[in-house]
């Protein structure tokens, strides 16, 4: 295994970063990317930065020229359900571009030409990840919704909520990594930690969160999958 793993911000995986042993760093199309073993896996980090084509090109980048076998999305999302709080961790089972629309040539939230609306993650990488999780924090399974929004209103919410009723999370980044992934044929996994709960206090818990928590979060996870 040549594990990727992904985070769109720094605060997202700083502690793994340090991690890495024999780190050896390469620049390639605005990204860095740092190759090294984490606790004995063959390993790349990368930040993609925010939103799906920058997620989307460090995945393909990830692939094509550092050769990954797998891939991991480490972040933070908005909680998209009542039951699922700040601090909790969802773990995707599928994601969804959920501001994807050409209706009416085609579904709405499908890919245009791929028939695909959901993106399935494969099940042994969520699996384990979803262990690692469930040593740190109360951990969800279910679908993760992303999209090029910010969701910072309620009302923004509640529209995705009614139009996608098994949602947990919203995010930027997670379902454009799914379908590289899948049309790739790479196993890839998504993992959040909520920071907000996608209303109109998001900006300012997840500011707060992604400062004071979510690579703490993110250190354990992995450390905990990587041992597995
Ligand atoms: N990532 C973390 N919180 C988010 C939110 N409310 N909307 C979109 N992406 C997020």
């Amino acid at each position: 295994m040549r594990l990727g793993i992904i985070s769109a911000l720094a605060e997202e995986q700083q502690g793994v970063l340090e991690a890495l042993q024999s780190p050896a760093r390469r620049v390639h199309g605005m990204r860095e990317y740092t190759t090294g073993t984490l606790w004995e896996i063959d390993a790349v980090c990368v930040l993609s930065r925010i939103g799906k084509v920058a997620a989307a090109m460090t995945a393909t980048i990830l692939v094509e020229k550092f050769g990954v076998t797998h891939i991991v999305f480490t972040g933070v999302a908005g909680s998209g359900d009542k039951d699922v709080h700040i601090g909790d961790i969802v773990v995707a089972d599928s994601l969804v571009q959920h501001d994807i629309d050409a209706s009416p040539l085609f579904p709405r939230f499908e890919v245009p030409l791929t028939g695909l609306t959901r993106f399935a993650t494969d099940l042994a990488l969520t699996e384990r990840l979803a262990a690692a999780a469930a040593r740190t924090t109360r951990v969800h399974r279910g679908l993760i919704a992303s999209g090029d929004q910010f969701i910072g209103r309620r009302q923004q919410l509640v529209a995705l909520k009614t139009a996608l009723p098994d949602l947990l999370a919203v995010e930027m980044e997670g379902a454009a990594v799914a379908q590289v992934c899948v049309e790739l044929g790479i196993p890839f996994a998504v993992i959040r930690t909520i920071s907000d709960n996608a209303n109109d206090d998001a900006a300012v818990d997840f500011l707060h969160f992604i400062e004071t928590v979510a690579s703490r979060y993110a250190y354990q996870v992995l450390e905990n999958f990587c041992k597995a």
